[in-house]
């Protein structure tokens, strides 16, 4: 049995593969990298693997018994990416995708929905068997934002008064091995959040607890968020998408009460301070 995952150099790929690594032997496992020598540090084997690249995928893929499609990270192409490393496990005999999604995707009004929803449609018309895995937001999204607020003196944004259930890397990361090394798991869609929700204020009170200074969570326009974020240098499709996502997270689009995460990984997810002290070490 060899599952072969992609974006395996990533932040998400790399605690990943360290969770399966507990729970199967290593010889089960395969990094798909499109750096090979990026990939020569997880201490799994490894083969060439470019999304962009669909000729070389069906060959990539020989013998795998399942994909883990960690989604691609360049927003409006991904479908397109998707697309083709779906068909390539297709082609290349696979028994089964594992896919991070996103919460809520067919109810989200996150702009980040539409890729999802297709993949997870590609996904179910290949006919393979399958696990959605409906990530919410990382906890981590927030370092930036906290690092800046320190500096700033106040953290901003636009999500209002929205409830935000999230969870860190690892939860995610834990409850995708889960899925993958246990039994049970396929036909299966997981809304995957944090036990906990906050809002902006409450991480602001959060950041002015650990570091003694008071810093009040500033909430902005849509439009005057995107200009600071374009002033911190962020390009500005990127910048109107970020507070495009707050406005979002201001509607409840980030916000679950499930705890479908911490039942699949029989643990608490990761508290909100933890993520703020990592954040501000
Ligand atoms: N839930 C959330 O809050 C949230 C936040 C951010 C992102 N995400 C999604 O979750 C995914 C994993 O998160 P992450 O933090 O691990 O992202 P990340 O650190 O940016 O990792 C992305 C991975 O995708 C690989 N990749 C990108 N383009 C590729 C291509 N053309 N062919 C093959 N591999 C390619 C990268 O390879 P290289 O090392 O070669 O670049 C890397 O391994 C992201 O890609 C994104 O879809 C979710």
């Amino acid at each position: 049995m060899t599952i072969a995952i992609t974006g395996s150099t990533g932040q998400l790929g790399r605690l990943l593969i360290d969770a399966l690594k507990a729970r199967l032997p290593a010889r089960d496992l395969l990094a798909l990298a499109r750096s090979p020598a990026k990939a020569a540090d997880l201490g799994i084997a490894v083969r060439q693997a470019d999304y962009d690249q669909p000729d070389a995928l069906p060959a990539a893929l020989a013998g795998i018994d399942t994909l883990m499609l960690i989604s691609a990270n360049e927003l409006g192409k991904r479908a397109e990416q998707h697309r083709h490393i779906i068909d390539a496990a297709r082609r290349a005999g696979a028994r089964r995708i594992v896919y991070t999604s996103l919460l809520h995707a067919d109810t989200s009004t996150l702009s980040l929905a539409g890729e999802h929803i297709a993949t997870e449609k590609m996904i179910k018309d290949s006919g393979l068997a399958y696990t959605i895995l409906r990530n919410g937001w990382y906890t981590e999204n927030y370092a930036g934002s906290i690092a800046g607020a320190v500096a700033g003196g106040a953290l901003i944004g636009s999500a209002g008064a929205g409830r935000i259930s999230s969870a860190a890397r690892a939860d995610y990361a834990q409850a995708a091995a889960v899925a993958l090394a246990g039994e049970g798991h396929d036909g299966k869609t997981y809304e995957l959040a944090g036990d906990d929700s906050f809002t902006l204020a409450d991480l602001a009170a959060e950041v002015s607890r650990q570091t003694g200074r008071a810093i009040p969570y500033r909430n902005l326009p849509r439009a005057d968020y995107a200009a600071a974020l374009r002033g911190f240098g962020l390009p500005a499709d990127f910048a109107d998408a970020v507070a495009g996502w707050d406005v979002s997270a201001s509607q409840g689009a980030l916000f679950d009460e499930g705890r479908v995460l911490s039942r699949l990984i029989c643990r608490p997810t990761t508290a909100l301070s933890a993520v703020v002290a990592a954040a501000l070490k």
